[in-house]
Order: C-alpha cells, then sequence, then structure tokens
C-alpha cells in the first residue's frame, strides 16, 4: 500500500479479486500526442482491456474519474475521449457526470481557424448507485428564496456514508461542474502532470478517510501523493520504469512529512494569480464540510 508498482496495470488488476477496489482516478494516454519514453503501448483494444478489469474490480457503489482529452489529426478532433466514456457505458457503468477541467492558463499558440484550446473532460463513471459523495461548496449571493428548490434536490441526494443528511446553506451551493486550475509549474520528468488540487478535489468528493485509491496510470504520482495527503491509502502503476521511481520518491517525501491537519479555510483568489497546480476559488470552503453544512 502507499506505493507506486512499475507493471501493465491490466497485468496488475488480473491479480485482483473482483469488486476490492474502492475508488479510480487516473489520466491514461490521450491517443499518440505523448510517447512516454517510448515504453507504452497505447490503442482503443488497449484501453478496452483496461475497462474491463477497471469494471471488474471496482466496488458496487465506487466510482471512476477518468480525465482525459482528445488527439487532434489532420484538423479532425478523434473522439476517443467520449468513445471511451460510452464503452464504459456499455460495460454497464453510470456516466453520473462529464465534468471540464478548464485550464486557467492554457499554452500559448495560434492554430488557424481554431479557439485557444484549453479544457479536457473529466468523465465520472460509477457502478451502480454512488456511494460517497462530498460536494464541494462556494459562497454564493443567491437569496434564500431562489434556494428552496435546491435545498430539496441535495437534501435527498446529499447524503454521505455516515448516514447525515446534508444540504448546502443559503449562502453556498455545490461548485459547478467546471474546474479551473492554473497548470504546470511542477518540476517532474513527466510531460503530462495533471494539477494536485484536482486530484485531492475528485479524491474528496468520492472517497472518504481511510478508503484506497488506485491510480492505474500513475505517473509522476499525483494521485497517489493526493490521496495520501487526504488520509486515504493509495496505490498506483506504471508501466514505466523512471516514472514509477520519481514517484515513488516523490511520495515518500510526503510520508516523512509530517501531515498537518486540514483546517477550515476561506480563500478568495484572483482568478488570474492562481498558484500554479491550484484550483481558481471565488470564495469557497475547503474540506470542511461538516462544519459548512447546515445538518438536517
Ligand atoms: C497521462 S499520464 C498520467 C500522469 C499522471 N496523472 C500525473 O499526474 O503524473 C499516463 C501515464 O500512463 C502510463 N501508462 C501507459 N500505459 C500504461 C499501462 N498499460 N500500465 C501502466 N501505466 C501505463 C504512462 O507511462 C504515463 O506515465
Amino acid at each position: 500500500m502507499n506505493k507506486i508498482l512499475n507493471m501493465d496495470c491490466i497485468d496488475y488488476m488480473h491479480s485482483l479479486p473482483d469488486e476490492s477496489i474502492d475508488f479510480v482516478l487516473t489520466s491514461p494516454p490521450y491517443d499518440t500526442m505523448r510517447l512516454y519514453k517510448r515504453k507504452v503501448t497505447w490503442n482503443f483494444d488497449k484501453f478496452k482491456e483496461v475497462a474491463n478489469q477497471l469494471v471488474r474490480c471496482i466496488k458496487p457503489g465506487s466510482t471512476i474519474v477518468w480525465v482525459v482529452g482528445d488527439e487532434t489529426i489532420d484538423h479532425n478532433e478523434t473522439g476517443t475521449s467520449f468513445r471511451q466514456a460510452l464503452y464504459f457505458k456499455e460495460l454497464g457503468l453510470n456516466l453520473y457526470d462529464t465534468m471540464i477541467f478548464e485550464k486557467v492558463n492554457p499554452l500559448p499558440g495560434f492554430k488557424p481557424s481554431l479557439y485557444r484550446q484549453c479544457f479536457e473532460y473529466i468523465f465520472v463513471l460509477c457502478k451502480g448507485k454512488m456511494r460517497v459523495f462530498n460536494p464541494i461548496l462556494v459562497d454564493t449571493t443567491t437569496k434564500m428564496t431562489t434556494y428552496r428548490k435546491a435545498n430539496k434536490w441535495s437534501m435527498e441526494n446529499g447524503r454521505t456514508t455516515s448516514g447525515e443528511r446534508k444540504r448546502p446553506t443559503p449562502a453556498q451551493r455545490f461548485h459547478n461542474n467546471i474546474f479551473r486550475y492554473n497548470v504546470g509549474g511542477v518540476k517532474v520528468d513527466h510531460p503530462a502532470t495533471f494539477p494536485i488540487q484536482l486530484a485531492k478535489d475528485m479524491i474528496y468528493t468520492y472517497t472518504e478517510v481511510g478508503m484506497t485509491v488506485y491510480d492505474p496510470f500513475a505517473g509522476s504520482g499525483t494521485t497517489n501523493i493526493a490521496a495520501y495527503e487526504l488520509e486515504r491509502d493509495c496505490i498506483g502503476t506504471d508501466v514505466v520504469e523512471e516514472y514509477a521511481t520519481m514517484a515513488n520518491k516523490r511520495l515518500a517525501v510526503i510520508m516523512n512529512q509530517q501531515l498537518i491537519p486540514f483546517d477550515k479555510e476561506t480563500i478568495t483568489c484572483d482568478v488570474d494569480k492562481v498558484p500554479n497546480g491550484q484550483r481558481e476559488l471565488h470564495t469557497c470552503c475547503l474540506y470542511e464540510p461538516n462544519e459548512a453544512l447546515e445538518l438536517v
């Protein structure tokens, strides 16, 4: 536990019993956009093997968060991201949500006839009815009267695993399903890391403390570090030895540090000054849902 194994994720999952994984957060290769030291084979057949194993291995009610984007070849997006989401649906998963990971600071660059590419998909897939949903809340100025309906909805659906019913206060609402993060700035030898805050937000939302997080395509270990910091156990696999070694080293550094417990924190953040790797926050409650939410 709490390590990144240097192996093919399909081989790893073959060693697991049915319905044994609590939660998956991952980002697979995006078509053939990156070479990953020329040690990776990736195509739709390989994806299907991964998906088949993931669906076999996750527990009922568990969630897979699949962060992905399309390659554009000859002015034509591959559409692979949606093919993958639809394949998961064919396997029986519910596509709970198609969320957007928007980059506050996308790569500069000009392509004729194209607006600047600035987002990736976050597919939220679940085996049956979702077991854990701890919503991130943001402050709102909306008045109570316009919130009655929303409260009713969240009272019915915002039940946590501890059985508490929760709802936003009049001054708060669920975060939109577009998440904005500043990207880059992480000095690691890996071409495609996602922001640590994205990993924390997804892990926080779809797991409870003590659950195990699995990232089949661990890369630099972002998911594993985020999971550890949120007091979840974590396991990762990466087929490239250099990445697995680096990810284990990064995780070891975090594990040797003393964890600072989360405090309720309210941050106001200027959109243009989002620190690297961080989510854009308006005024937002971080990771203290019990205090932030009214119990009903
Ligand atoms: C998009 S990157 C993941 C990056 C990661 N989210 C991070 O923040 O560092 C995809 C990773 O999948 C790995 N990979 C590709 N095929 C694999 C397979 N069959 N089994 C395990 N890892 C694989 C690649 O080596 C690469 O590091």
